[in-house]
């Protein structure tokens, strides 16, 4: 039996292979071509194409972290499943977001099958975020864990018995992308393309305040249309990252507040711990410290944490039991 833990994420997927450890890990999308439906490219080659071509468009079939489009989620898994080496039968862990329904479950299930999937178990995404970060999690030892992705933030605070107060949220790096292209028309009358503005957002954003990092972006003018480049300084992004992140603590101090008092105090002791995509971002730890007045740890690997956190759980049959979503 091949036993894999799967982080399909919004952006990217991450596959850790029991035994091996991370096996995988590519853009999670496809081209299409637009009068065929017929699928051209998959993962990293597909992502290189986002809006290079006119007869091919780009989907990703995991959107805010929910399987939109259940025929090209089951043959992207079927492509990356194909790039591991396997004559066995697979059973896979899926990470999920905090609190995820059974209708979504099940568009995993039926995606799944169609990669030829066996068998399929779910554990929420704080509870293997924590474990990827080699946190100290037990019964009587509660932790608080932010994970921030592409398209989803879990928040939650937790122990082995369960979830204590935790929610997931639509937001995460692709709204600051789309705000940060909002941003830089309004400022500089120019218009950038996405994969710009993620790599904008991914080389000079900074949560200090003063960081003054600058990168020459291209783009076209708004007004008369012609290709043009500015240089943009991490000043200029702070507004449209800093908003989205006010709103996910807004979220966390929610949670903090509907703790009761003795798992709180734990919580104050023990501090928050950050991973997901968007906590690579400079200043991030002190900026999420500051605002919710406690300690803050930033993972190693913040967009590694989930799926590593899977593959701990898939050496570990009775912790899988444990916490895994029935
Ligand atoms: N250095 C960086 N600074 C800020 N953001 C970054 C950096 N590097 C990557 N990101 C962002 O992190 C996000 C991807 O993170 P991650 O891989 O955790 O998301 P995901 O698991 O695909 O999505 P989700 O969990 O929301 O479904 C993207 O928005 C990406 O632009
Ligand atoms: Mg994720």
């Amino acid at each position: 039996m091949l036993k894999l833990a799967i982080d399909f994420g919004t952006s990217a997927t991450k596959i850790f292979r029991l035994g091996s450890g991370v096996v995988l890990s590519e853009a999670t999308c496809v081209t299409v071509g637009r009068d065929t439906g017929r699928v051209h490219a998959f993962g990293n080659d597909a992502k290189k194409l986002l809006g290079k071509t006119a007869d091919t468009e780009v989907v990703f079939p995991v959107y805010e972290g929910e399987i939109v489009d259940e025929r090209l989620a089951g043959a992207l898994l079927e492509y990356f499943l194909g790039k591991l080496e396997r004559s066995f039968s697979v059973e896979a862990l899926f990470c999920v977001p905090c609190g995820y329904s059974e209708e979504n479950r099940a568009k995993y299930l039926r995606a799944a099958r169609m990669a030829g999937i066996s068998r399929v178990s779910f554990v929420e995404t704080p509870y293997l975020a924590a474990l990827g970060q080699n946190v100290p999690i037990s019964e009587s030892n509660p932790v608080f864990s932010i994970d921030i992705g592409a398209g989803k933030t879990s928040l939650a605070a937790f122990s082995l018995d369960g979830i204590i107060a935790g929610l997931s949220m639509n937001v995460g790096g692709n709204n600051m992308d789309v705000h940060i292209i909002d941003h830089i028309a309004q400022l500089y009358n120019l218009k950038i393309g996405s994969l710009t503005a993620e790599k904008l957002k991914n080389t000079v954003g900074s949560l200090f305040r003063d960081d003054h990092q600058s990168t020459v972006v291209q783009g076209r003018d708004v007004t008369t249309g012609k290709p043009r480049s500015v240089a943009v300084y991490s000043e200029d992004i702070y507004a449209p990252i800093s908003g989205y992140m006010d709103t996910i603590l807004e979220y966390a101090e929610l949670i903090l507040r509907k703790l009761p008092e003795e798992v709180s105090a734990t919580m104050c002791r023990s501090g928050v711990y950050l991973s997901g995509g968007v906590s690579m971002m400079p200043g991030l730890g002190d900026y999420v410290a500051e605002r919710l007045q406690m300690e803050a740890h930033v993972a190693a690997k913040p967009h590694m944490a989930v799926v590593l956190g899977g593959g701990r759980v898939l050496g570990n049959p009775a912790l899988l039991r444990k916490i895994r979503m029935e």
